[in-house]
């Protein structure tokens, strides 16, 4: 079965060609990183406009060749969560495609993509396992018990944990989006030079990652003798030094979470997903501390980490075929 994915939910947008859930025959990211980066984050109008120029051409691109002509059976979107206006510009193109080729609509949640973008090109795992999506705007702990099956049993009360990320990189100077930043200089500095609280919360398994985002806050107006921050004052290597020391609070919070998570609900296999899934320091700290508890652990290929159409059309086969 050949699934056409479509998603514009937030800033990226995407379109693929999945076949049976598995064989990714074509797949492009049409990035905004570059429109939203002078405002620090994303700004819901320009996503949209940003959408409506690209999502054509990109349908083009992927649909020119001959011998996908006639050979598609479905249509997946993204119909939630996500900027409105975002959402709305890939649901009504993929409605139209659906009406005019006569081909069934799945829609399909953001989340349920991420959960299962670790399984783009490989075999399904066994149920059930814990999955941990770590996005801009989400840090969910689930546990999945199958397709549409899911049971919360986390998320964060405030700040998603890539949306932290975000405002720590602005507030240390250092652009958008912050995560891929970050994780870039963390292992050229000392996460130990400025040490961060770490709100761990025992009794539950929510998150929070605002006391950490307001620390770097107060350590920095208070390096920069300002009640402003003000990133220009504080020297580079001292900046790079905090960042890392976020860093490595928000992986141990993320980490000791999920495994804990693992062992009150008797599961073996954790799944990982979202744009901070690609982080480098919490896949190695993940990858040991799961060998050394004999978890198994699946993480998602960089590419579909981030918002992506194939990780869309992939799991709208799955629901086409056992929901
Ligand atoms: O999944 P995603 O593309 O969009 C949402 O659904 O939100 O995630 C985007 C988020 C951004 O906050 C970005 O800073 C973060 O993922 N991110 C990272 C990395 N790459 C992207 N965070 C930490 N380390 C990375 N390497
Ligand atoms: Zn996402």
């Amino acid at each position: 079965m050949l699934i056409l994915g479509i998603e514009t939910s937030c800033d990226e947008t995407s379109v693929a060609l999945v076949a049976n859930g598995q064989k990714v025959l074509e797949h492009i990211v049409s990035s905004q990183i570059k429109l939203h980066s002078r405002f620090s984050g994303i700004v819901p109008e320009i996503a949209s406009r940003a959408h409506l120029e690209s999502i054509n051409l990109m349908l083009e691109d992927v649909l020119r060749k001959k011998y996908y002509r006639n050979k598609i059976d479905a249509v997946a979107v993204t119909h939630e969560p996500g900027l409105i206006g975002s959402i709305l510009i890939g649901l009504i193109t993929a409605e139209v495609i659906s009406y005019v080729l006569n081909l069934p609509l799945i829609k399909v949640n953001h989340l349920e993509g991420h959960i299962f973008s670790s399984f783009i090109g490989s075999k399904l795992p066994s149920f059930p396992f814990i999955s941990l999506v770590v996005s801009g705007g989400h840090t969910d702990l689930t546990l999945v018990k199958g397709f549409g099956r899911y049971e919360i049993i986390g998320r964060t009360r405030d700040d998603a944990c890539g949306e932290a990320y975000d405002k720590v990189a602005r507030v240390l100077g250092f652009g958008y989006p912050g995560g891929p930043i970050i994780d870039a200089l963390y292992k050229k500095s000392n996460p130990d030079e400025f040490p961060l609280p770490r709100i761990v919360m025992p009794e539950s398994f929510d998150f929070s990652f605002s006391g950490l985002k307001t620390a770097v806050l107060y350590k920095m107006r208070e390096l920069a003798g300002s009640k402003k921050e003000k990133p220009k004052n504080v020297p580079l290597f001292v900046r790079k030094n905090i960042a890392a020391s976020f860093q490595k609070s928000a992986v141990n919070i993320l980490v000791k979470k999920v495994l804990r998570a693992a062992k009150v609900y008797n599961v073996n296999s954790i799944v990982l997903g979202g744009g901070v899934s690609a982080n480098e320091h919490l896949r190695n700290e993940l990858i040991n501390e799961s060998k050394s508890k004999n978890i198994e652990l699946f993480l998602p290929e960089k590419k579909y980490c981030t918002d992506n159409a194939a990780m869309i059309a992939s799991v709208a086969y799955y629901k086409w075929k056992y929901t």
